[in-house]
This record gives C-alpha cells, structure tokens and sequence, in this order.
C-alpha cells in the first residue's frame, strides 16, 4: 500500500498549530529610572544610542518583541535568548550590580563588542541597525573604559570586604 504524502502534510500541519499553544512568557517588567544604566552610569550620548539599537531588545526591560517572537518554535529560542540575556546584563536594572560585578560587566560589554560576539549574529541577520561598526565599537569601549576608571576613582580607599550579597531570586519593583 502506498501511503499518501498529503497525510504526512496534514499531520505536519497539526503538529505547528499543535506547537503554538505552547507560549512562551514575553515580559518587560516595569523599570525604575533611577536603577537604569542611563542613571547609575556617566553613559555617553554616542554609547546610549548604541546601547538602545543593538542590546536593549535582549539586555533590559524595554524589548520589542517582534512578529516572530509570537510563532513557535522561534519564539522559544528568542524568549530564551532574552531571559538569558537579561540575567547577563541588565540595562534596566543597573543598580542590582554592586561596584566590584559593574566593573566586571562594563569589561565584558566592550569585549563582546570587540570581539563581535555581542549582539548575537542570529539577530543582526534579522536587524541590520544593530551591525555595529568601528566607531560603534569604540564608543562602547570609550565609554565603559571611563566608567571603571571613575568606579576605581570613586572607590574610597581599597574596599577589599565583601559587601552583603543581594540575591536577585524576588526582584523588588516598587511603583
Ligand atoms: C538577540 C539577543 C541579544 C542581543 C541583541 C545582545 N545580546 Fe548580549 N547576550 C545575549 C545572550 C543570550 C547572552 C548570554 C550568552 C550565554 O548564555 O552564553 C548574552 C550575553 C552577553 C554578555 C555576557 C557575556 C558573558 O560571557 O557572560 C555581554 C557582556 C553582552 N551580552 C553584551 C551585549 C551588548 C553590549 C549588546 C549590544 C551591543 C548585546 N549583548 C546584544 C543576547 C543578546
């Protein structure tokens, strides 16, 4: 008996609408001001810019969650990408790092850039605006460069005791 290639269709077809019900969550939790990068940084006008084009979908509270984020099983990856991408590097929530984690995030950030591994190349084939160029690059470095040396400066006479560790388990947004 030759089997019908169209029931192998309709079975593949059941299978993708099947998948959707399985939504991913799509968060953007409220953002306090005082706690963003933009806040807590002496972040250059150029560096913001970028920070906003290239980073801010995955790294902060403020992605635009696009057509494809609604269509499974894309929308797993892209809803992973960004959980894991926010326990990273949170833009919107700067304040959580302390001044030893922030100094540490702001040499990651130029190194990913440097490197270009940051912003992940499945999102730059589908957002030409986040190719970042030389200068692009540079701004970033530029700017996280000054912020360690002004957290160095400001560091008040060789902190070496570890300061009480805040776990992030239960954020707290107050409004
Ligand atoms: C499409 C989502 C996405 C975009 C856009 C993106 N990132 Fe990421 N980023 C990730 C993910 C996912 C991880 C976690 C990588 C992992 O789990 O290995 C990450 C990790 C990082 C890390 C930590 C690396 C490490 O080794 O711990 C830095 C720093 C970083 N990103 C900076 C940036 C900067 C700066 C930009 C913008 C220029 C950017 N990212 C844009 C998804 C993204």
């Amino acid at each position: 008996m030759k089997r019908n290639p169209k029931w192998l269709l309709i079975g593949l077809a059941i299978v993708v609408v099947a998948i959707q019900l399985y939504q991913p969550e799509r968060t953007n939790p409220p953002i306090e001001q005082a706690r963003t990068v933009e806040a807590q940084t002496e972040i250059s006008p150029a560096a913001s810019a970028i920070v906003n084009r290239a980073c801010k979908d995955c790294h902060s509270h403020q992605t635009r969650w696009p057509w494809y984020s609604f269509v499974a099983p894309v929308s797993w990856m892209v809803a992973d990408d960004v959980e894991h991408a926010r326990s990273h590097v949170n833009f919107s929530d700067w304040a959580q790092y302390e001044r030893k984690d922030a100094d540490h995030k702001l040499e990651e950030i130029c190194e990913e850039v440097e490197k270009g591994a940051m912003p992940l190349a499945s999102y730059q084939w589908m957002h030409a605006q986040a190719r970042l160029s030389e200068q692009d690059v540079q701004a970033i470095c530029a700017w996280t460069q000054a912020e360690r040396r002004r957290l160095a400066e400001t560091a008040g006479g060789g902190n070496t005791s570890e300061e009480s560790h805040d776990e992030e388990d239960s954020p707290t947004h107050s409004h």
